[in-house]
């Protein structure tokens, strides 16, 4: 296991799992430019890695994921820094949307803002029943800037984004399921384990090669019309008949023992 410490998250890594933990407790893991980059650091490190299979993502303490882009930080930028600001932060959540594992937001309580931005930046949302939710950037003048008004549309539906980004309300973990915010809630306690307990099935039990495929075709599925990414779904599907898991994966199935699994 190796423990990494940038100034402003921990990036633990025990393979198959990476967990990074965005630690600013002081402002609730408000995401400042600097925390930014230690995330992306803490991406570049994770993608060298081709031991990890999953990647969780949460925020220190029981009281925040992250409540939101620094206001500090942005209070008194210009609309050019406001530029690069929003610019690198979008670059930033590419590079997380970009890794061929899946990455998995642990979010244990305020999701508010870049909090929310970022947590629908990752492949699967489990949220604890006390998270609470929302994009209140209206509430301070200015709009989403990490993706807000497009990935939550996408994910949530215009209505429902609508009536998020215009109001700037929050909403706790029951309505974020049933907008289908978040994908699955648990109590805070179990809200970890159970982020590892998916994160390990999915690393011991899934070819690495063919969720990597899953993640990019629907991913990219969601922005193309449907015969064009069908067309990518049967080139995929065929390409993948050149890997080796995929021999092993069948052969283990008719000779009924456990396929292991190589990323080849
Ligand atoms: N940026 C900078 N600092 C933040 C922050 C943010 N997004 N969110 C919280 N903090 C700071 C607070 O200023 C406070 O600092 P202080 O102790 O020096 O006063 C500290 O974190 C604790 O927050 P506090 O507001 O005292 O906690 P609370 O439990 O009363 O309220 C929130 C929690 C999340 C509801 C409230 O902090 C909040 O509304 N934060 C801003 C959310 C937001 O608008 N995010 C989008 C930004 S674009």
């Amino acid at each position: 296991m190796s423990q990494t410490h940038f100034d402003n998250l921990q990036l633990e890594i025990a393979a198959p799992l990476a967990t990074i933990t965005i630690h600013r407790p002081q402002v609730l893991n408000a995401l400042s430019p600097a925390t930014m980059e230690d995330l992306d650091r803490a991406i570049a490190a994770i993608r060298e890695r081709q031991d990890v299979r999953a990647v969780i993502l949460t925020g220190a303490g029981d009281k925040a994921f992250v409540a939101g882009a620094d206001i500090g930080a942005m209070a008194t930028i210009t609309p050019i820094q406001a530029q690069a600001f929003a610019a690198r932060g979008h670059a930033v959540l590419q590079n997380l949307e970009a890794l061929p594992v899946p990455v998995i937001a642990a979010v244990n309580g305020f999701a508010l803002g870049g909090g929310c931005e970022l947590a629908m930046a990752c492949d699967i949302l489990l949220a604890a029943e006390s998270a609470i939710f929302g994009q209140p950037e209206v509430n301070l003048g200015i709009i989403p800037g990490f993706g807000g008004t497009q990935r939550l549309a996408r994910r949530v539906g215009v209505g429902q984004a609508r009536l998020l980004t215009y109001t700037g309300k929050r909403i706790d973990a029951r309505e974020a399921l049933r907008i289908g915010l978040a994908d699955q809630i648990f109590p805070l306690e179990s809200l970890l384990e159970e982020a590892k307990k998916l994160a390990t099935e999915i690393s011991k039990k899934s070819a690495p090669l063919a969720v990597a495929a899953c993640k990019r075709l629907i991913a990219h599925g969601a922005d193309i019309d449907l015969a064009t990414a069908n067309a990518f779904e049967v080139s995929t599907f065929a390409n993948l008949f050149a890997s080796q898991d995929q021999r092993e994966g069948m052969a283990a199935f008719l000779e009924k023992r456990k396929a292991e699994f190589k990323g080849e």
